[in-house]
């Protein structure tokens, strides 16, 4: 056959293609290394010399023509299709809609939100700080020298041979570093990441979640504390909740205080409060004279209370749930209970 003839049967394949895919499958054996076009191009170098210039030449035509065949056939069958679609043909407005799958926030995330809400409206600001942090601000700056039994209880991650460079044990260290930076009066919370060496099991994990809160000012008391503490819970649950404090240590604070609310769960006793009808709420304290001045602050001006809010253990508490690996664990079957 020659090349006319061979064009003409390609194109009048190529005007009955049905449909798109037909005609990229068509577009394939045509132009492709093993179709018409890529058998003239292979057979070029074998022929005698003076032939070759024509023969190149012809499968050039060759292809415009067969690539001008099919991008008329594509448009062809383009709007042929859009005036189906015109017409309403093959639309049927009684199908049920795709499923639209909906997102919610992570409990910490929801938490944390709200929080930050109660917070903002008694005019704090809310400080982020980083998680990879000095020693210094981590620990020596908040009064915990290198030997003091307190870094014990927070097993360390160190990044660095020096042991110069921690992940944050706690959100304590942008107290310091906020204390550098602002002047004073202010009041602040941080919500974020904390790390520790951990053995994980239903209570303990390596990455948790808190929220410090920071407030300095004149004459600041255990009194503005605890009113806070209250406005707090009226702001998470909706209601007056009692509080009392025991004492508490942490070198940062003095006095420190762990601050016990009591249980929302029961009036009676129940498993969550242990039977107690108080539930640990969260440790806290007068900011240690000495955290102030290694922050630059002079402690016979000012004076402030500082809290630590454990974030995870506040979701699984109000969430009832019983093993805090669940939280980081990306189990969709976990996270798809909550809605909120
Ligand atoms: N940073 C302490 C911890 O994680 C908690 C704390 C914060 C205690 C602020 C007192 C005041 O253990």
């Amino acid at each position: 056959m020659d090349n006319q003839a061979n064009l003409e049967t390609a194109q009048a394949r190529i005007a009955e293609a049905p449909d798109p895919a037909a005609l990229a499958a068509l577009e394939r054996e045509l132009l492709g290394k093993d179709g018409l076009l890529g058998q003239q191009l292979s057979a070029i170098p074998s022929l005698p010399p003076a032939e070759r210039g024509p023969a190149g030449r012809a499968a050039n035509e060759l292809k415009t023509a067969l690539t001008a065949g099919l991008q008329a056939r594509a448009t062809e069958l383009a709007q042929a299709d859009l005036a189906r679609d015109r017409a309403g043909v093959g639309f049927d407005a009684t199908l049920p809609p795709p499923q639209v799958e909906r997102g919610s926030l992570h409990p910490i995330t929801h938490v944390t939100r709200k929080l930050v809400e109660v917070f903002t409206s008694m005019g704090y600001h809310i400080l982020d700080g980083p998680e990879v942090e000095l020693d210094w601000y981590n620990f020596e700056a908040l009064n915990i020298s290198a030997d003091h039994p307190a870094r014990d209880s927070q097993d360390t991650f160190y990044c660095d041979e020096k042991g110069s460079l921690v992940l944050r044990t706690h959100t304590s260290p942008v107290q310091v570093r906020a204390m550098e930076r602002l002047t004073p009066p202010f009041r602040l919370v941080c919500p974020g990441k904390v790390f520790r060496q951990e053995s994980t099991d239903a209570t303990h994990e390596h990455t948790f979640h808190q929220m410090e809160g920071l407030v300095v000012g004149k004459d600041i008391s255990v009194g503005h504390l605890v009113g806070t503490m209250k406005t707090l819970l009226r702001g998470i649950f909706g209601r007056d909740i009692d509080v009392r404090l025991r004492p508490g240590h942490f070198p940062f604070v003095e006095p420190g205080f762990e601050l016990d609310a009591r249980c929302v769960f029961c009036s009676d006793g129940c498993r969550v409060c242990k039977g107690t009808r108080w539930i640990e709420l969260l440790p806290c304290g007068l900011v240690h004279p000495k955290v102030l001045q290694a922050a630059g602050i002079d402690p016979d001006e000012w004076s402030g209370f500082a809290f630590g809010l454990g974030l995870s253990r506040l979701v699984m508490l109000s969430h009832g749930i019983d093993d805090v690996r669940h939280l980081l664990g990306g189990d969709l079957r976990f996270l798809e209970q909550f809605s909120c």
